[in-house]
């Protein structure tokens, strides 16, 4: 199994032709990221690619359609009601002429067309008319990224099957630092590599679990976590988009379904020990991904539970959950290569590998959630993989570009 980063395997002097008879459609928008478009498409083309620019009117004033002709050795498309244009090749033409649709810059606007379904230039008509897989580059100001809208329709172009690549953290133009930075032309070049290359974990079964668990106390009450889903949502929608077949025990988030990931809901621990261990014996790869309550009140009162004025307190008996992770690595036939999680706030690596070594697992992935903006109910995270034999950190980053390196590391040693 090919190891997964988006660093391009082809750095040498004679280019592996990667891309070779790939047709590439690159649309551009009015961002200040368009002028690495030219850098992009060169590099596309040295792999082998046909690249055909579109660009927004916007996107013209980032950089010229000569310059874009000129790397790209094709005219550039501008224009819906362009006599000339669409009597070489008609926007519909196009549309269907590509093997993927890269729209890189993707600005706030461009997205939010999109999500509306919009056909108001030459650019949004194509993206209506294509049946392409379509990759989704944003770059933008960090405030305009964070805003609910953009995150609101960035959320339901990934849920139609677009795929989100990027943005990256970092420095902008306009002097501000977080998220909405493009990816870098070779990293975009690696993502078109590994999307028309062998899909590594194709053919593999893997079941993960993710989000919190309910503890009901009363019918109205319950003990949970801070837990989003994030982490393993991430996990499942990364590995789908790497070939492969997932299957998804959620407890109660408000997240999506990834495309191509078969979700299982459950509530309490035990209803997703029971759901694991039905699913488990039938998966490669077990990935515990899920902060599951390690106890639950003893009894559930029918009733709601009143509050009385004889006492202050109220005393709850907890009783041990069944330990899913350790249940699913403690399978005797069809034991899954079983991969758990620790979430520490201090003594990260000795708390993880006592984990691993009691739990019996073969990989666990700790992460120190006592850093503000990591780990729980966060968008980014940051993690120490530890197996018997070695160890890997994996820098901050957002949720989507870790789990792909976790899924690098985790196929790896899923091959030893
Ligand atoms: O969901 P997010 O908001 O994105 O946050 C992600 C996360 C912080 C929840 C995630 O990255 C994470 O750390 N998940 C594991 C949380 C946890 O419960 O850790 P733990 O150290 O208490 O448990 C160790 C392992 O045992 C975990 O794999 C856990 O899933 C598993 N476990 C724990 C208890 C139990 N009864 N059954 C289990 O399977």
């Amino acid at each position: 199994m090919s190891q997964l980063n988006i660093t391009s395997p082809t750095t040498s002097s004679a280019i592996a032709q990667t891309l070779a008879g790939k047709k590439i459609l690159l649309g551009i928008s009015g961002g200040i990221a368009a002028y690495k478009c030219a850098d992009l498409t060169r590099r596309l083309i040295e792999r082998g690619a046909q690249v055909q620019v579109v660009m927004t009117p916007a996107a013209k004033e980032f950089i010229t359609p000569l310059t874009m002709q000129a790397v790209s050795g094709k005219p550039v498309s501008l224009s819906l009601l362009d006599p000339a244009a669409e009597a070489s090749m008609g926007h519909i033409e196009l549309a269907k002429w590509a093997d993927l649709v890269l729209l890189a810059p993707a600005t706030a606007d461009l997205i939010a067309r999109l999500r509306a379904g919009m056909g108001n230039d030459l650019l949004s008509t194509l993206v209506l008319a294509s049946n392409a897989p379509i990759a989704v580059a944003p770059a933008m100001n960090q405030q305009m990224h964070a805003n609910v809208a953009t995150q609101d329709n960035i959320q339901a172009l990934s849920l139609r099957g677009m795929m989100m690549w990027g943005p990256a953290a970092g420095q902008q133009a306009c002097g501000d630092v977080g998220y909405g930075r493009m990816l870098e032309p070779m990293q975009l070049v690696a993502l078109c590599e590994q999307f028309f290359g062998p899909k590594p974990l194709a053919g593999i079964r893997i079941a993960i679990t993710a989000g919190p668990t309910r503890e009901a106390i009363d019918p109205v009450r319950y003990i949970s976590n801070h837990s989003s889903g994030k982490m393993g949502f991430a996990i499942a929608d990364t590995a789908a988009q790497m070939g492969a077949q997932v299957t998804l025990i959620s407890g109660p988030v408000s997240l999506a379904t990834p495309k191509n990931v078969e979700r299982i809901d459950v509530d309490s621990a035990q209803s997703m020990h029971q759901a694991a261990m039905q699913h488990a014996p039938t998966h490669q790869i077990f990935i515990s991904c899920a902060a599951v309550a390690d106890y639950r009140p003893s009894q559930v009162a029918d009733q709601k539970i009143k509050k009385t004025d004889d006492s202050d307190q109220m005393t709850i008996t907890m009783v041990k959950n069944p330990d899913i992770v350790a249940s699913v690595a403690a399978l005797t036939q069809d034991r899954p290569f079983t991969i758990g999680f620790a979430a520490e706030t201090q003594d990260v690596e000795r708390y993880a590998r006592g984990k691993l070594d009691k739990k019996n697992l073969d990989m666990i992935c700790a992460n120190d959630v006592s850093v503000q903006g990591l780990g729980f109910n966060s968008d980014d995270n940051a993690l120490h993989v530890y197996w018997p034999e070695g160890d890997q950190a994996l820098a901050i980053a957002n949720k989507q570009q870790l789990a792909q390196q976790l899924l690098g590391l985790i196929a790896e040693q899923y091959k030893h």
